[in-house]
This record gives structure tokens, sequence and C-alpha cells, in this order.
């Protein structure tokens, strides 16, 4: 295929330049990895000229599209008008967007502080959980996670996303309700019971537990019905407060606006960044009146709240209201679902589990051979990339496939994925060893 443009300097010049001037922490997906140069709604296409359809969506965060004019048109046109200025100055945008957040976000959580990324978003609740509670502890669910600073990372269970080796001490974890081979109550049974522990022990040092309402990185884990629930009325008893991270949850993500309003539970914080800036950088974390009020001394964020970002979440929202994204990701996810499910009956021995909400699906291989299973993942992975799709991993073995499209993808666009996806499992059914 042509070449698109005569400067770019390819995969391999890429991966040289990252080899002599970034730090060796950063990884790549794929052994042949494309170079990215253009996006359009749900495509990427790479220098060669090759399309791809994109299933991952940046990690959960283009969930309107790829340069989607509806939206950058927004950003450009307020990139030619007000770019920056902080909160100092006064500008609308940024009070349009938390008005918009307060009509959206569920219960009486109404007030927003803007940052600028998910980590910043956490980092911000975490601190307003303390000055609320004047109560310094955390407890974290094994296997979460929620950041890179010192504190968010010392809430992440993760143990390949902790690597800074002074983390807080004061943060208690409790299992995720969830245990391979284990029916999802017992599991949740078993974490309701550690968290009583952790309360009984130490609850009126806690100020808040932080939790995905469906975990992301951790293999897309849901919880069963009832158990957040749970965990509300249980942390409400010692003055505990929930902090529910959405940041790759929200927006629609799983057929919901949020992700904890299928649980049926309205938590005390809630933060928010990815699909918010539909790849513009924004976080935020939003609360209460009441909560709000504790967060009084002075703070501020030189880029939280820009124009550019806070016109392009305006449209982001908007986006999703008119162009139904939120219903879209529960039918789509629901069609997804069950093509892979079908793909699960025929594949048994590599497919063991599919899970997920809305467009947020996880398909986990080879459960009781995990490690086996992240070789397949990988070889997933770069073969239907070679086919033309961009698939993502996840799960503490790296052995789940991610399904986390654009939320303008479509019915078409999935058909088309599981026919190429249905023929490279068929090309990867494991041998009797490697299934030993
Ligand atoms: C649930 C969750 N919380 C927090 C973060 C951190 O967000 P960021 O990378 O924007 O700092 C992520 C990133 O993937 C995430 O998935």
């Amino acid at each position: 295929m042509k070449s698109m443009t005569e400067h770019y300097i390819g995969p391999e010049g890429i991966k040289a330049k990252r080899a002599s001037y970034f730090y060796p922490c950063t990884q790549h997906f794929y052994q042949n990895p494309p170079q990215i140069v253009k996006g359009s709604m749900q495509y990427l296409y790479d220098e060669q000229g090759k399309e791809y359809t994109d299933f991952f969506a940046g990690v959960s965060v283009v969930a309107c599209g790829h340069c989607n004019p509806a939206i950058t048109g927004a950003t450009i046109s307020q990139l030619g008008k007000l770019q920056h200025t902080t909160a100092i100055y006064l500008t609308q945008p940024v009070v349009d967007l938390a008005e918009r957040l307060a009509e959206l976000l569920p219960g009486a959580l109404r007030r927003t502080f803007f940052v600028n990324s998910g980590t910043e978003a956490n980092e911000g609740a975490l601190l307003l959980a303390r000055m609320h509670t004047g109560r310094k502890g955390f407890i974290a669910l094994e296997q979460g996670l929620h950041g890179r600073s010192n504190l968010t990372m010392s809430v992440t269970g993760l143990s390949m996303w902790r690597t800074d080796p002074f983390l807080e001490e004061e943060v208690y974890f409790i299992p995720r309700p969830f245990r391979t081979g284990v029916a999802p109550e017992e599991a949740a049974q078993d974490s309701l019971k550690a968290l009583d522990k952790v309360l009984e022990e130490q609850g009126h040092t806690i100020a808040a537990l932080i939790i995905e309402p469906i975990q992301g990185n951790g293999g897309i884990i849901v919880p069963p019905d009832g158990y957040l629930q749970e965990v509300k009325t249980r942390l409400e008893a010692y003055g505990v407060l929930m902090i529910a991270d959405e940041i790759q949850t929200g927006f629609g993500r799983t057929g919901r606006m949020f992700a904890i309003e299928h649980f049926d539970v309205v938590p005390d914080i809630i933060s928010m960044a990815k699909a918010l800036g539909n790849g513009v950088p924004i976080g935020a974390f939003a609360t209460t009146n009441h909560i709000a009020a504790s967060l009084n001394r002075p703070s501020a964020s030189t880029f939280g709240g820009n124009p550019v970002s806070s016109v392009t979440g305006m449209a982001v929202l908007a986006y999703i209201r008119e162009g139904r994204l939120v219903e879209r990701s529960d039918e789509l996810g629901h069609i997804l679902k069950q093509g892979l499910e079908q793909l699960m009956n025929r594949y048994g021995t590599m497919i063991s589990e599919v899970r997920g909400k809305g467009l947020m699906i996880g398909v986990e291989l080879m459960a009781s051979n995990p490690d086996v299973g992240a070789i397949l993942v990988d070889r997933v992975l770069e073969e239907m990339k070679e086919q033309g799709f961009l698939i993502g991993k996840n799960g503490v073995h790296r052995n789940v496939l991610a399904f986390q499209p654009p939320l303008v993808i479509e019915d078409r666009d999935i058909q088309e994925m599981l026919k190429e996806l249905e023929v490279v499992l068929a090309g990867l059914e494991p041998s009797e060893e490697e299934v030993q």
C-alpha cells in the first residue's frame, strides 16, 4: 500500500526514539505495532493507510468516536477564542459544564472540581474524603486501579501498577467480589466479611472506600447484584464515605451514564475523566453540597476547567444525549456479548468467561492456566490487528481480551469483528500439552 505522507518515520523509527528518549517503564502493544496517524469515529488508520476498527477506544476514552467533527468543531472554535486563564478569572464554559454534570450525576451530587486526568481526579476525591471526615485511612479493593500518584497508587490493588516502594500504609485491601471457580455470591460474601473486619477494627480511622463499580484493568469484573448496596450500608454505619471511581466506566460505557446506576447505589463522591474529554485531557470529582463544604481551604488547578476542555466536555455530553449513546451502548453491548458468548460455546477450552455490561466486555482466556491465557491473548491481539481490528487486554494475569469500542460503533463492525475473531480462535486452539 502507498504511504500516506512522506515524512513519517514509521514504527521502527518510533520504537528507536522511544528506546532512546523514554523511560524503560513505557510499553506498547504488539510485536509489530503499527504507527497510528489518523482517526475517524470508530476507525483508526496507520501510516500505510490501513484501516483498523477500534475496539479499545484508547482505553475507554474516545466514546464519541475519533476526531468526531461535532466535538472537535467545538474544541477548535474555542481554541480560536480563548484557551486559558485559570480559575482566578471568570469564564463561562467551566460553569456550564459543572451545571450540566450536576443534572446528570446521581442523587444529590452537584458540586465539581475540575482537573486534568483520572489520577488527579481520584487524588482530589481522596483528599476531599480526608478533609470531610478528618480521618486518614482508606479501604480499597484488591486488583483495583486508581492512578499513578503516591496516594492513588497506594489504593491501587493491582501489583503491576504498584511501583512506588514507599506507598501509604493506612490502606486496607479487601477481596473483590469475584474469584475464579467460586460462585459470585460466595465471593461477595467473603468480600463483605473482610470489609466488616476492617470496619470493626479500624472503622473510625477510615475516611473512604474507593471502588470501581465495574473493575476495568482488573479484568472487567461486575459485582453481583446487592453487593454495592451492602457495602454502602456498612460504610454508613461507620461514617466512611464511598468514592465511585467512574474514570473508566463513566459516560455511557456500561449502558448507563454512570456504572454505579446499575446497582442502585448513590456514592458520596464520583471521580471522572477519560470519556468526558473524548481525547482532550480532563478530570473531575463531584460530591454533595454537604461534603463539598469541607473542601474550603484554597485549592486550584492551573489547567483544570480550562475553556478548551470545558467546551469539549459540553460537546461530548451533548453528543452522548443526541446520539443516544448510553442506550446504544446497552443495545450494542448485548449484541457484542451474545456474539462472544456464542464463541465461548464453540471454543470453551480457550474461553473461560465472557463478562461485562454495555460496551465494556471482557473475555477471559484459560482462567485455569492464565499464563497460557496471556500468551493466547497476545496472539489474538496480534492476529486481529493484522486483520484490521484493535482489541484491548487487561486482567490480573493479562489474560482477558477487552472490548471497549467507541460507543458510535455499528452492528456491522461488531459482526465483522466476531467473524474474524472466530477465524483467529479456530487457528489458536491450544494443544493438549498447553492446556495441562
Ligand atoms: C479506573 C481508573 N481509575 C484511574 C485511572 C487513572 O487515570 P489517568 O491515566 O487518566 O490518570 C484509570 C486509568 O486507566 C482507570 O482505569
